[in-house]
């Protein structure tokens, strides 16, 4: 062996050790690439229902037509992701197939991830592979016939799903491609505040002209000055998307809540920039607002006055059950408390929104506001208060402090305990009557047909046992 050989081989070691420690750390990277994805995606959030088991799946998404319980995403080969391979994850993300060929609910946003680049789903998986396996099968979804046929959603895709990477617009700067892609894409903001169209596609020309999520009213967020948030300042959004809280505007509840505490809040900086730099271009659309949701509450607040016009509209005890349950936080004024830890009710796009869902639901659910630094959860008082009750006090709050426009019954708070409105019901009852309809349609036609067959086979016998007996 030559005498030199020590050195190479030395060296040799020297530039296998490098180049593993390049690709550790370049895997590392792209872990942490995932990681950041998988917040602004909230792959987190609606994947785990509970916080010690993340990623395993049962968050319940409520949609129009009932449960679906997402699944488990961890490394898990049985209940989780182990057996994915690279291209079948990148289709369940991007196209909405499961593994085994079935096509996944939208409940699953695949209509807005479609356009993320195959780079950052692989990134996202990386950073999935990466997380301790969980074994934790999903929950049974509680949806009624038909929407329980799978099959059904092969329509829904051929009308709503559009595939196709991001693109970006040369004519615009960094900022607001990285925002519509973090807006459109990733963040799926559209899912909840972009309303549907008759096929439960978003209605891409009235794009976040406001949606729902459950019972939720996912506001207008578009540039209109009234309907959505063209009265708000550039900081205001800013601070609302990385805190959930803009005193004297609007606090982040339900679902909201959650996206704030789940991906928002751990965007950096630089990106909420971007998408309130896109929100400001979005084309604004109008809506039923008479006047901007933060608006209401400038009426002077004198002790009783709106408490008769709450009277006069049969919610005689909304003004006691406010001032036991609810003034102690929220000041018998409104006014929240002095030190501002607890937030004002007047200038409340909650209580001056032109519809009462969210006001039912804040008392119902109240807010969890998890750990976002500088704010405080609201108690749910849906165990204390009977349907009745919660009727009298969102009509109260939203007289005195809100938009006085707004009535709600104990019937329609009964139906939001549930989960439903009457709509719902009557859009799966039309489902359910339409197929049940189509099917004896059907089978009537093919009775008909089996029947003019056996004629038509029955005379042709004739005919041949005529000609043969000729
Ligand atoms: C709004 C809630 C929501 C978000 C956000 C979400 N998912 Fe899902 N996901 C679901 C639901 C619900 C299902 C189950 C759908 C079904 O069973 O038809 C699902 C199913 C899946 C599946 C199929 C797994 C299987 O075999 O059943 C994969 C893979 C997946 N999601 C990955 C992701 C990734 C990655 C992200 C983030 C980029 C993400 N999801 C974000 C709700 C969500
Ligand atoms: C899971 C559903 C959901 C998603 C996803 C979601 N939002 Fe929301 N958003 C809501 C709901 C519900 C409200 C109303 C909250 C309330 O009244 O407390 C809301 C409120 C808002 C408001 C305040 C509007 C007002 O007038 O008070 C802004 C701004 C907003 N969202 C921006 C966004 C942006 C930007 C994204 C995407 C990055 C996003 N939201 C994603 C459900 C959602
Ligand atoms: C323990 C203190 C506390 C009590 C009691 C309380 N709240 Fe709240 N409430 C809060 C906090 C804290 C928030 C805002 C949390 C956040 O989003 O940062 C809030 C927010 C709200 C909102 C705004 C929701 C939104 O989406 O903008 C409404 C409406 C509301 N409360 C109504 C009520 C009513 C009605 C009662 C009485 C039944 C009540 N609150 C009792 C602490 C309280």
């Amino acid at each position: 062996m030559p005498k030199g050989t020590p050195g190479v081989t030395s060296q040799a070691v020297a530039v296998f050790l490098a180049s593993l420690t390049l690709c550790t750390q370049l895997w590392a990277n792209e872990i942490q690439k995932g990681e950041y994805l998988a917040r602004a995606a909230d792959c987190v959030g609606c994947h785990t229902s509970n916080p010690s088991r993340p990623f395993a799946g049962g968050y319940r998404v409520p949609t129009p037509f009932g449960d679906v319980y997402s699944t488990n995403i961890t490394p898990d080969p049985d209940t989780g992701i182990g057996r994915y391979s690279a291209d079948e994850f990148v289709r369940a993300v991007q196209k909405g197939i499961r593994r085994d060929g079935a096509d996944l609910y939208p409940a699953m946003p695949y209509d807005s991830f479609a356009a993320m680049s195959r780079e950052d789903v692989l990134a996202v998986r990386a950073f999935l592979l990466a997380q301790p396996p969980i074994s934790q099968p999903r929950p049974q979804n509680i949806l009624p016939f038909p929407f329980n046929q799978r099959w059904i959603l092969v329509l829904w895709k051929l009308a709503n799903l559009r595939t196709g990477n991001f693109t970006p617009d040369p004519s615009r700067t960094a900022g607001w491609n990285r925002g519509a892609y973090l807006v459109e894409v990733l963040g799926h903001c559209g899912a909840c505040h972009t309303p549907r169209n008759t096929t439960f596609g978003m209605d891409e020309n009235r794009k976040l002209a406001g949606g729902t999520a459950g019972i939720w009213q996912a506001f207008n967020i578009t540039g209109d000055k009234i309907a959505g948030v063209g009265g708000w300042s550039d900081d205001e959004l800013f601070r609302f998307l990385k805190t959930g809280a803009v005193p004297g505007k609007a606090y982040a509840g339900g679902p909201m809540a959650e996206t704030v505490m789940n991906s928002l809040q751990h965007l950096s900086d630089e990106d909420i920039h971007a998408i309130v730099a896109y929100l400001r271009d979005v084309p604004a659309q109008p809506g039923d607002e008479r006047q901007p949701r933060f608006s209401w509450g400038n009426a002077p607040v004198t002790a009783g006055g709106a408490g008769a016009k709450t009277q006069g509209s049969g919610s005689i005890d909304g003004d006691t059950l406010y001032r036991s349950l609810c003034s102690g936080c929220h000041g018998m004024k409104g006014r929240g408390s002095p030190d501002g830890s607890y937030p004002s009710l007047i200038h409340n796009t909650a209580l001056g929104a032109a519809t009462p869902e969210n006001v039912v639901m804040t008392i119902l659910e109240g807010i969890k506001a998890g750990d976002v630094a500088g704010r405080k959860s609201m108690a749910a008082f849906s165990g204390w208060l009977d349907d009745g009750q919660v009727a009298a006090l969102a009509n109260y709050v939203t007289a005195r402090f809100g938009n006085p426009d707004l009535s709600v019954t104990a019937a329609d708070v009964r139906q939001m305990r549930a989960g439903s409105t009457t709509s719902q019901t009557i859009m799966v009852l039309t489902a359910q009557s339409l197929v049940v309809g189509g099917a004896v349609l059907m089978l009537g036609l093919l009775l008909l047909l089996a029947r003019r067959l056996h004629r038509g086979m029955t005379s042709a016998r004739l005919m041949f046992a005529h000609r043969d007996r000729r």
